[in-house]
């Protein structure tokens, strides 16, 4: 006999985008990155990937692997696109607005662009799905890089001005989202490893990053609350699920967890109507040692597949008792293999923190469509539909066909 794990009535069913990853034909400072950068990026592919990967993803080893170009052409094609989320019974979808297109330069602001994105939004309301729409998603206009980006003193104030100027625009946006992974993503890998543009490698930096991003969430979430009063807004935040084995790697998840996941939150609390928890990575924690996962199944990225840790990480957000939704959770896998078991194993998972207590309203997918993965390139295909990027002819892969059923059921049929 099949049995149906529901879902709260309302809860949100939907996909994830970010502008620079799908769009196309954007000029900021990730794309000057990369065109000084992809000989580097494929040269190192061999130094950094394990040989099963070198052997099945050949593109990884071609420069224009790196280039984000054309991405998926989403920009000119997000009707059809969103026919396809239409197809998917999601109700919601995730994307952002590219800051670079809306303010090419300094205080003056491209009206064009601005309507694009309401027409955007018109596209999904039509077919009545609820956008969530995120400010910032690590792109930066070039003006502002030059000015020192996130280092400048004045970064969170222009920030403001971007905020303000598209929350009085789209008032019709009831979910936003200022910052995606401001802080253990986007601050840690800019400024501290230097894997991300702009490539610094200081801890010091890396602080004044942090509480500039921490003032500009602050402060866009009061204009955005000025201009649109009944909105909910929030940040993205990744949140790692931390396993500790032994007293040692207890007392290290404690700080991990009030540094690494958490910090952001804390010190921005007031400043959120809910909580977006992003989930894709398990580190187990044994003594001093990290990463000692089992592995048995991984991600063509090699990231550990875990849907146990969405629970847990769950369960710790409890506490704060504001509404969650999961605004990321996916894999990168070309062949489809994991992608339907995956998502249903996650879901069953966030079921039973809900029927636990854990407010829980919304889940996206990441993400609709195979995309540009950042410093990785094209490869790593974490679509629900597949993109030919020679065509751009999207195919709807077998596991959406799955979400779909879900999607459409408020539930799991198991
Ligand atoms: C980011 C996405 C990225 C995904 C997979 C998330 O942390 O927000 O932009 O594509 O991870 O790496």
């Amino acid at each position: 006999m099949s049995n149906l794990l529901k879902f709260p009535d309302g809860f949100l069913w939907g996909t994830a985008t970010s502008a620079h990853q799908v769009e196309g034909d954007n000029l900021n400072d990730w794309t000057e990155w990369e065109k000084e950068n992809a000989e580097r990026l494929a040269r190192e592919a061999r130094i950094y990937w394990q040989p099963w990967q070198q052997k099945k993803f050949l593109e990884m080893f071609s420069p224009e692997n790196y280039i984000s170009g054309r991405a998926t052409d989403h920009y000119n094609r997000y009707e059809e696109d969103f026919d396809l989320a239409k197809v998917m019974n999601n109700n919601a979808h995730r994307f952002s607005i590219e800051w670079s297109r809306i303010e090419p330069e300094e205080g003056k602001f491209d009206e064009k662009e601005i309507e694009h994105y309401r027409q955007v939004i018109w596209a999904l309301k039509k077919r009545g799905i609820e956008p969530f729409v995120t400010l910032w998603h690590y792109t930066n206009p070039i003006w502002f890089q030059k000015k020192g980006g996130w280092l400048n003193k004045n970064s969170p104030k222009y920030f403001e001005r971007y905020a303000n100027k598209i929350s009085r625009s789209l008032q019709n946006v009831k979910f936003w989202i200022t910052l995606n992974e401001p802080d253990d993503i986007y601050a840690f890998y800019a400024y501290y490893t230097g894997r991300y543009p702009p490539q610094e490698k200081s801890f010091r930096k890396t602080w004044r990053a942090l509480n500039n991003l921490v003032s500009a969430h602050k402060k866009a979430y009061r204009k955005i609350h000025e201009n649109c009063p009944s909105s909910m807004v929030g940040f993205a935040n990744n949140i790692i699920y931390f396993e500790s084995k032994g007293i040692i790697a207890r007392i290290i998840k404690i700080f991990a967890n009030k540094y690494w996941n958490f910090w952001f939150l804390r010190k921005t609390f007031s400043y959120n109507d809910f909580i977006g928890c992003s989930f894709y990575r398990h580190n187990t924690l044994s003594s001093f040692k990290v990463n000692q996962n089992e592995n048995i199944e991984t991600t063509d990225i090699g990231w550990e597949i875990y849907p146990k840790g969405i629970y847990y990480v769950l369960k710790e957000l409890k506490k704060y008792q504001k509404p969650i939704y999961i605004t990321e959770n996916g894999l990168a896998d070309a062949q489809d293999k994991y992608r339907e078991k995956f998502i249903i194993g996650h879901l069953n998972w966030i079921h039973k923190a809900i029927t636990e207590g854990v407010d829980v309203r919304g889940y996206f997918y990441w993400s609709l469509l195979d995309n540009f993965e950042w410093d990785k390139g094209f490869w790593p295909r974490f679509g629900l539909v597949e993109i030919d990027y020679q065509t751009m002819e999207r195919k709807v892969r077998p596991s959406a066909q799955e979400y779909a059923k879900i999607c459409k059921n408020n539930g799991l049929i198991t």
